[in-house]
């Protein structure tokens, strides 16, 4: 037999000969308690737009979006984001406020026209908020 179809029919006879007991004692955490009253899906509730800038809680927080953003494409080609928070070449101010120096700074401290690619996922720290309940009670305070 050669080495590998001797090692393949060694694996097969193991899998055959192992105990079916082994199998059985697998259990769910959540017990075999059959789900009877599930809970109803919750409301989907639309982002907030329009309104005041949020309040910040900490310092160096990114500022949270007080409009919604769904809609707005990131990707190679296009940053919608940049289209109003950005300062055009020759206007004196951006549509919008304006992003800090920060995001034009890369990690060794150069300074760039564009923001730099940490910085370019917009989304990725600046999130739309829902005016909603929060679903757990939090004492976090910034002082
Ligand atoms: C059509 C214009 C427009 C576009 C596009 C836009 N914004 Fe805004 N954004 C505003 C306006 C207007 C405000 C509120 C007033 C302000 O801060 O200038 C604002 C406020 C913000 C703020 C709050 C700033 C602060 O200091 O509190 C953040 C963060 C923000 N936007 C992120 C984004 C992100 C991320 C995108 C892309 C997903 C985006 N915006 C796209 C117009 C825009
Ligand atoms: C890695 C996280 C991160 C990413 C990505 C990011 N930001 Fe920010 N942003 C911050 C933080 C932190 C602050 C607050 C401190 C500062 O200004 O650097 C901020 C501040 C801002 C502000 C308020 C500036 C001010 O002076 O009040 C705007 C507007 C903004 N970001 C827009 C954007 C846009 C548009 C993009 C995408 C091109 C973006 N940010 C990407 C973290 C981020």
């Amino acid at each position: 037999m050669k080495p590998a179809i001797r090692l393949a029919t060694l694996l097969l006879s193991g899998i055959a000969l192992w105990p079916a007991s082994s199998f059985a004692e697998v259990k769910s955490l959540a017990g075999v308690n059959p789900i009877t009253n599930p809970l109803a899906a919750p409301k989907i509730e639309r982002f907030i737009n329009d309104k005041e800038n949020i309040e910040r809680t900490f310092e160096q927080q990114p500022p949270l979006t007080p409009h919604r953003n769904e809609r707005y494409t990131i990707n190679l080609k296009e940053n919608k984001c940049l289209e109003c928070h950005m300062k055009e070449e020759g206007k004196e101010e951006a549509k919008s406020v304006a992003m800090g120096e920060s995001h034009f700074t890369d990690r060794a401290g150069n300074k760039h026209d564009k923001p730099v690619g940490a910085r370019y996922f917009c989304t990725q720290c600046h999130v739309p908020q829902i005016d909603a309940e929060p679903l757990i009670g939090n004492h976090f305070s910034p002082k």
